[in-house]
């Protein structure tokens, strides 16, 4: 079973191959450059750029699987949560390749997508390697979702049943990277500038504000963190100039959020006696996270799925896996008129 998965939800256009739950291909064209000069994503300069670059990154996903249309069993693109127009575009162009071919078509959920990739593995039999999602040996698991738009942790039940035990009040965990690293006159995205930064800092050198971590429940809150820095800069001006001050901030902004990050799922395990937590999202890629959830989970012999690589990010080669979960699970495909939904919740407890 070949598949196509599109994804244009934010800043990236890509196209993804998928044979069998095998990532065969995974080409994404990043925009990061044209809305770092803004700060930000500008929305309507995203959808032209998907619009330019989508025909490019589905016939190199294409070339580089040796795969012809006619070769596809299947298409999918990510249907939400994300910017309505990135959105339409991607899910649109799908939809009429899946009529065109007469092929079942897949509207996925952004969020499902990062969080089962963390189930996507290297496949150390073919030759050469290739990722496949395998959720044969599943167990229950808390999941992390942590990305710039998004902060869930979820419940996952058995494969494709899950439920959000919590999530983000205000800002996302990216997001208050990104906020915080602005305040610090980083470049955007400031995620993975202030990881590297805080490699060389202190990350104990000032104490800034775990929100919610020590209150019941398992929602995030972090713009009182990104205020926090605000006031800190401000009566503090000079420590932000010299490259040690900097650090210092990075490595203290870092470590606040992590430890709220690896604190609620930890709650979360215990609570739910769950023996797995998994991580998976843009901020997935931090390293003190990685490090710091290892080290937790090592502590109490809970076992860790991470995801890994360009995979962390928004890439098709989740979407497609996704689908191809979903297919081999005889689920039908969706309706060809399915709209975009960018404001699209995942379920509750
Ligand atoms: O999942 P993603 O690529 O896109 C969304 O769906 O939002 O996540 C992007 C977010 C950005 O906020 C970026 O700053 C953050 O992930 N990010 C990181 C790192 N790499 C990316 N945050 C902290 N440390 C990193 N190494
Ligand atoms: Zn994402």
């Amino acid at each position: 079973m070949k598949l196509l998965a599109l994804e244009s939800s934010c800043d990236e256009t890509s196209a993804a191959i998928i044979e069998d739950g095998r990532i065969l291909s995974n080409v994404v064209s990043s925009q990061i450059h044209l809305h770092a000069q803004y700060g930000g994503v500008v929305p309507e300069l995203a959808t032209r750029e998907h619009l330019k670059n989508l025909p490019v990154v589905t016939r190199q996903a294409l070339e580089e699987a040796h795969t012809s249309p006619r070769q596809l069993d299947a298409i999918a693109a990510t249907r939400g949560p994300g910017l309505p127009g990135a959105l339409l575009i991607g899910l649109k162009a799908a939809q009429t390749m899946a009529f065109v071919l007469q092929k079942p078509f897949f509207g996925i959920h952004h969020h499902e997508g990062h969080l089962y990739s963390a189930w996507i593995e290297q496949d150390l039999d073919a030759a050469p390697p290739v990722p496949r999602i395998n959720m044969e040996n599943f167990e229950p698991t808390i999941a992390l979702v942590v990305s710039g738009g998004h902060t869930l942790l979820v419940h996952v039940e058995s494969p494709l049943k899950h439920y959000v035990l919590g999530s983000t009040l205000d800002d996302a965990a990216g997001e208050c990277f990104d906020k915080t690293a602005k305040l610090l006159g980083l470049p955007y995205p400031g995620g993975p500038v202030m990881d590297r930064l805080a490699k060389g800092g202190n990350p104990d050198a000032f104490d800034f504000p775990r929100p919610l971590l020590n209150k019941p429940g398992y929602d995030f809150s972090f713009s009182g963190l990104k205020t926090s820095v605000r006031y800190f800069l401000r009566d503090h001006p000079d420590i932000a100039e010299t490259d040690q001050g900097l650090r210092d901030l990075c490595a203290s902004i870092q470590n606040a959020i992590v430890e709220v990050l690896v604190g609620k799922a930890i709650q979360a395990a215990k609570k739910l006696k769950v023996h797995c937590i998994s991580a998976a999202g843009g901020v997935s890629a931090n390293s003190r996270l990685r490090d710091s959830l290892s080290l937790a989970c090592q502590r109490r012999k809970i076992k860790l799925r991470m995801a890994t690589g360009t995979l962390c990010a928004d890439n098709a080669g989740m979407i497609g896996a996704l689908a191809w979960l979903k297919l081999s699970q005889g689920a039908p495909g969706d309706s060809l008129d399915l709209e975009p939904k960018p404001n699209w919740e995942l379920p509750s407890a």
